[in-house]
């Protein structure tokens, strides 16, 4: 049993998507969460660059007591996960993926769409998953730098973005795909959007709840789960606190808002 808390990363306010599943399905876990928001997007930089600015967020987690890290960004996750493991050797650390086996499984027309950054659908890790799992469909792997933005300044379903996520969701629209699964922790943000644009019979998949049930998995095999009756959310970004709370206070929902209380600017490097 351990009350350290879990340190949650990401390049921005996009992994509060997964920071939201993990305190619902962990109520008893405190947590930190950091936004590398100074330097978002990370789904345009090379994988060296994101290895870089990733490994000072976990050392800024293991600085606050971190017992493990969640890559709450698929761009992290593709670029450097397994660098990331063997710089911190003793400390577990779960990434994130978009669910391809999933969508296979769910698929009735066998087209399927994975709609990430540009980084991550063209990394090697993304087409060995869908190597891996997805022979027998069509896949359509699309990456889009266009989005994120958007999700940073708390826009999710305004017509602008709606504009376009359109012409992004086209490739997906004309090859009729019938599944889509998420490979960005910014796009659960965006669902609502796209099922408008996409109608009601194309099942949008994302990998937040799949995340959670993984960090809960590992912390049980190694008996670090908390046994806190009032867990501690703390919150920290590298740009602008003050824009991060009204955003991201926005995006979590009413319930989930009351337990941002502040966001602390801190500067890594
Ligand atoms: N939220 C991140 C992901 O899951 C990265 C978005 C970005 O910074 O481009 O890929």
């Amino acid at each position: 049993m351990s009350n350290q808390p879990i340190g949650i990363l990401d390049s921005g306010i996009g992994g509060l998507s997964i920071w939201k599943e993990i305190v619902t399905q962990l109520p008893d876990e405190s947590t930190i969460y950091i936004a590398d928001s100074k330097n978002c997007p990370y789904g345009t930089r090379t994988q060296e660059e994101v290895y870089g600015l990733a490994k000072l967020m976990v050392n800024f987690l293991v600085g606050k007591g971190a017992k493990i890290i969640v890559l709450a960004c698929n761009t992290v996750t593709v670029s450097c996960l397994d660098k990331l493991r063997e710089d911190f050797l003793k400390l577990p650390i779960v990434g994130t993926v978009p669910v391809v086996k999933t969508a296979t499984e769910k698929t009735f027309n066998g087209k399927i769409g994975i709609l990430s950054t540009p980084s991550t659908a063209s990394s090697a890790y993304q087409r060995h998953l869908i190597e891996q799992f997805a022979k027998n469909c069509e896949v359509i792997n699309l990456g889009t730098k266009n989005l994120v933005p958007f999700v940073e300044k708390g826009e999710t379903n305004t017509k602008k973005v709606k504009d376009v996520l359109r012409k992004e969701l086209d490739k997906f629209i004309v090859n009729k795909v019938d599944t889509i699964a998420l490979g960005c922790s910014h796009f659960p943000f965006l669902r609502k959007a796209m099922e408008t644009i996409m109608g009601k019979k194309v099942m949008i998949l994302d990998s937040t709840g799949a995340i959670a049930r993984q960090t809960k998995r590992v912390l049980a095999n190694s008996n670090k789960l908390s046994s806190q009756p009032s867990p501690l959310y703390e919150f920290y970004t590298t740009n602008g606190s003050k824009e991060f709370i009204n955003v991201a206070r926005k995006l979590v929902g009413n319930e989930m808002a009351k337990k941002i209380e502040s966001v602390e600017n801190v500067s890594l490097s």
